[in-house]
């Protein structure tokens, strides 16, 4: 059952590229439009939308905060993350002109159930991306965009993640297609960058003696630290709840942009801290300043790990160990640059002895509130 690996979030980790593969197959029309497994939303009403609002939990939330960076820079709509709990108990104000997104692995999280049903009282309209077919936030959602990541067995999520980030994309290029936001040209780009994900994502996974290596010289850590900018921030967040989750050590995500505001204040001799680099090729000063972040914690003696894209020799002078992944477009980044996170945490898991795919105290869905 585990497909010759010691656990079955390794075998998840490796099964990350056939995910993502699979949940762009079959997605896209002949006139580029988005096939949706269930759509009881018309044409009209999605041309109509002016705000999103995604919900969802923990690594799901995390898939809807990267959504925020490429809907609102493709579509030019509104894109709110809320976690579902939150969501929930306060009065949101949504309309039939919101497009509620629910995102769930299991899609029987309790939490994001309340969330769908106290949206669609209120007449916004649900789109479920959800991983388990015939759940409940699919059932009761207007349309249904399925993950086809496959049954994730280990409780940390790795490979529903990446594929609640892929149709998150589809959903982001669908809307940018139906409101005339993109050329067709410009979307047939994105699609065919989207196709080459599974080749990038098997690259990282490919590199995971070396994260492994890592993770075990760091096992001892009682802290360890995560900052991203841009996609790379919910990463970072990523990065840290799945060490928190496997390993048990404190880990925190922050916006590399928060360091002075802040953070910057726990970073002592020899704490660990990894970075998201951006790549160099991407829009605006986003690579130079995560650099100077990178100098200005490593002026304060920090262990740096940095991930950066296959080139980028600027990281080289003030990162202590470089993870790489390949040249990939800024905003599909976080398909490869969450990897070696995942691998990291497993790994370091691993070497204290701890139960991989059934970390303490957790469940893989939560049905209560
Ligand atoms: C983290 C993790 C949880 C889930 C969250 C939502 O590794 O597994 O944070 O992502 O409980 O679960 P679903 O996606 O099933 O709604």
């Amino acid at each position: 059952v585990k497909g010759g690996f010691e656990t079955f979030m390794n075998k998840e980790i490796h099964d990350q590229p056939q995910a993502v593969a699979d949940t762009l197959l079959g997605r896209v029309g002949e006139k580029g439009e988005l096939i949706l497994d269930e759509m009881r939303i018309s044409e009209t009403v999605m041309r109509s939308v002016d705000k999103i609002v995604v919900i969802a939990c923990g690594t799901a939330a995390y898939a809807g905060h990267v959504a925020k960076y490429a809907i609102e820079h493709w579509c030019r709509i509104p894109v709110e993350v809320e976690l579902a709990h939150e969501f929930r108990y306060r009065d949101p104000v949504v309309s039939e002109k919101t497009l509620v997104v629910a995102i769930s692995q299991s899609g029987e999280t309790m939490d994001t159930i309340m969330a769908v049903r106290h949206a669609r009282e209120q007449g916004a309209k649900v789109l479920a991306i959800v991983n388990t077919h015939g759940s409940t936030i699919a059932r009761e959602s207007d349309a249904v965009l399925y993950t086809h990541a496959g049954p994730e067995v280990a409780v940390a999520s790795t490979k529903a993640f990446l594929a609640q980030i892929t149709a998150c994309y589809l959903l982001g290029l669908y809307l940018a297609q139906l409101r005339g936001n993109k050329f067709p040209d410009e979307i047939a780009e994105d699609l065919e960058e989207l196709r080459l994900m599974p080749e990038r994502i098997q690259q990282v996974v490919d590199t995971e003696g070396h994260v492994q290596a890592v993770a075990r010289e760091l096992a001892e850590e009682r802290t360890v630290l995560f900052l991203g900018r841009h996609v790379g921030f919910p990463v970072a967040l990523e990065g840290a709840l799945k060490l928190k989750e496997l390993a048990y050590i404190h880990a925190e995500g922050f916006a590399a942009g928060e360091l002075k505001h802040g953070p910057i204040a726990l970073v002592e001799p020899g704490q660990p801290v990894f970075v998201i680099a951006p790549s160099p090729r991407g829009r605006d000063a986003l690579h130079a300043k995560v650099i100077s972040n990178i100098q200005e914690i490593r002026a304060r003696g920090a262990r740096t790990l940095v991930i950066a894209e296959e080139g980028d020799d600027a990281v080289e002078p003030f990162a202590d160990v470089v993870f790489r992944v390949p040249q990939t477009p800024t905003l599909l980044a976080p398909l490869v640059t969450v990897v070696p996170l995942q691998i990291f945490a497993a790994a370091l898991a691993t070497a204290k002895g701890l139960d991989v795919d059934q970390p303490r105290n957790l469940a893989k869905s939560v049905t209560v509130e």
